[in-house]
């Protein structure tokens, strides 16, 4: 932690807060704050990008919901306590109240309570530990199943549209609605979230362990917990970078490189695990890692994205 002197490009805001379960950051402006150094005040403003840890209190449309939001950061580091029964249930009505196209409902959440399975999800999931440290695992999966069991029953052969890759879009769009939900009410109770792509990496294997039948596939698994520490926020792509209007914008060069100088300051500042990249290095480096070249087959092998 040390001490930084910052002005702000917004003269109506007078003091930041930032709060987490843990600590309560109060950045003043007149008189220079406590300030984390990977928090820029002026990156989070550049190009109509309001940071997503600033309370502005003129704006009247800003609320609690989207103040919650706006705090958003993965947890990696849980504290070993347990979310009771009645929290399990709220986050699964939460996640089970996410729109969903033609109300296919083309999802299932299983919940991994046995410890031992959940310790080889971890293992296979990129080996990532701290999936057995949170308080409950949750696999997302994309179901096409019930929909298949239904048009049997009334004889309707909808093969075609299983076996086409919009159903696989489909039962993967409604479980990622479900699991953001999820995320919103977890972090809105103070406990934290971790998503899971991992366990795409063995996903023929963790398919096997949870004994998916065909037309369902796992899309990403949730861990969910008590934080014991918080990573700081990530500053996001600056908003015109983001958000176009009327048209797709392709001159974005100067956003790109803007946000490059951003990331390159936030990495290498990070408390813990810094390093001398950016957002761009980052993203490539691990999109050109990943080794899930079966897919394909594997959906097949599901009796999906065969059209
Ligand atoms: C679909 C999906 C899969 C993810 N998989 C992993 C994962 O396997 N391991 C991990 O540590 N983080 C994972 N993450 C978290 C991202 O790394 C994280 O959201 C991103 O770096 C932004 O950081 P923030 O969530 O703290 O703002 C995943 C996120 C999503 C949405």
């Amino acid at each position: 932690m040390f001490r930084h002197r910052f002005f702000s490009p917004i003269s109506q805001i007078e003091t930041i807060s930032v709060s987490t379960s843990f600590d309560i950051y109060i950045y003043t402006i007149e008189t220079g704050g406590i300030f984390r150094p990977n928090v820029f005040l002026s990156d989070q403003y550049k190009n109509g990008n309001i940071g997503r840890n600033l309370k502005d209190k003129g704006k009247s449309h800003m609320n609690e919901t989207t103040e919650l939001l706006k705090k958003h950061v993965s947890v990696r580091q849980f504290l070993d306590k347990k979310i009771n029964e009645d929290q399990v249930k709220e986050l699964i009505l939460a996640a089970q109240s996410a729109s969903s196209a033609s109300f296919l409902q083309a999802y299932t959440i299983i919940g991994i309570e046995d410890d031992k399975l959940k310790g080889k999800i971890a293992e296979l999931a990129g080996n990532q530990p701290f999936i057995s440290e949170g308080s409950h695992f949750f696999v997302f999966c994309a179901d096409l199943q019930r929909l298949h069991q239904l048009s049997q029953e009334r004889n309707i052969d909808i093969q075609p549209m299983l076996e086409g890759v919009d159903a696989i879009l489909a039962g993967a769009i409604d479980a990622s609605l479900a699991a953001q939900n999820m995320t919103v009410a977890a972090e809105s109770m103070g406990l934290g979230v971790c998503y899971i792509g991992g366990i795409r990496d063995a996903i023929v294997e963790i398919s096997d362990l949870l004994e998916l039948p065909e037309y369902v596939f796992p899309v990403f698994g949730l861990v969910v917990g008590y934080p014991k520490a918080k990573n700081e926020l990530k500053p996001r792509i600056p908003m015109a970078g983001i958000y176009h209007i009327d048209k797709y914008n392709k001159d974005t060069d100067e956003i790109s490189n803007e946000y490059e100088e951003t990331t390159r300051r936030y990495y290498t500042n990070r408390i813990g695990n810094s390093s001398n990249k950016t957002w761009g290095d980052g993203t490539v480096n691990s999109f050109h890692r990943l080794s899930r070249m079966g897919m394909k087959d594997y959906l097949n092998k599901q009796g999906l994205a065969k059209k």
